[in-house]
């Protein structure tokens, strides 16, 4: 059966395009429309941009840099452009965009971080740009990731910047409680966290939180403590 389809398509591919009846000029005159070349529709777009529309489709208007989005920003806008990030930027970007993705730390070119005052000062457009066409070792994301999400994405690179570069002053009460509040001792689902040693776990904690380990000295009572929950909750 499967031999006699593949007979079949190979025999079906025997006639060669090169030998087809076909018009050789564009503007040969066709019995089926007036002209070989069909006229291009006004309508019709580049292949990759989905609307003629300069700010959506170029990141620019009037040809300067966009420094607006072409559509109103959502939590769901937002939220699609964290999840075309995680899938296609943070590899070489990291998951907070400061160039530590794991693509880089293994020897890619790594990419500089988004965190800086002058990648700050860009435009939306310049990032919308980088997406859509790539500069220096980053290639284009025009054939993977659409017009429409590449904006989300560009939205959410904002985001990572600000949530970088924020003044206190700016914070709600809460956001501001809630950072200013005791972290919570650091869960690790490994199981090899069973094996912590007494020693390390001060260690680690004092890193995490300096200001908790600063007034708790990082005597013995404190160890069994930090080490059993994780414990506990190995399966
Ligand atoms: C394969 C690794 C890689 C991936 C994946 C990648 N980038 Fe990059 N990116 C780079 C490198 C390297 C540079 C530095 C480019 C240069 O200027 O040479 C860069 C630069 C940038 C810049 C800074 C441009 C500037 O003006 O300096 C932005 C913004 C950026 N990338 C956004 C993104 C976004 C958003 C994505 C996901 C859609 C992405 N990148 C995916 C490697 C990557």
């Amino acid at each position: 059966m499967v031999l006699a389809l593949v007979a079949l398509l190979a025999l079906a591919g025997c006639r060669n395009m090169e030998e087809q009846a076909k018009l050789d000029d564009p503007y040969q005159s066709s019995p089926n429309f007036d002209r070989a070349a069909r006229d291009i529709l006004p309508e019709a777009v580049p292949v990759g941009f989905e609307r003629d529309d300069e700010h959506f489709s170029f990141g620019t208007i009037d040809g300067e840099l966009a420094d607006t989005l072409p559509f109103e920003l959502t939590a769901e806008i937002l939220a699609t452009g964290q999840m075309r990030y995680e899938q296609f930027c943070m590899p070489c970007h990291g998951l907070d965009g400061s160039g530590e993705g794991i693509v880089a730390l293994e020897g890619y070119p790594q990419p500089a971080s988004y965190h800086t005052d002058e990648l700050r000062a860009q435009p939306v457009g310049h990032i919308y740009q980088v997406i859509t066409n790539g500069q220096g070792e980053m290639f284009s994301y025009a054939g993977r990731i659409t017009a429409e999400d590449r904006w989300a994405v560009t939205a959410y690179v904002k985001a990572l910047q600000l949530s970088q570069n924020v003044a206190a002053a700016d914070l709600s009460e809460d956001a501001l409680n809630a950072l200013n509040a005791p972290a919570e001792p650091e869960m690790e689902d490994e199981p090899a966290m069973a094996e912590v040693t007494s020693e390390e776990t001060p260690e680690a904690t004092s890193e995490a939180t300096p200001e908790v380990a600063s007034e708790a000295t990082p005597d013995a009572e404190m160890v069994p403590e930090t080490t059993e929950e994780p414990e506990g909750t190995a399966p």
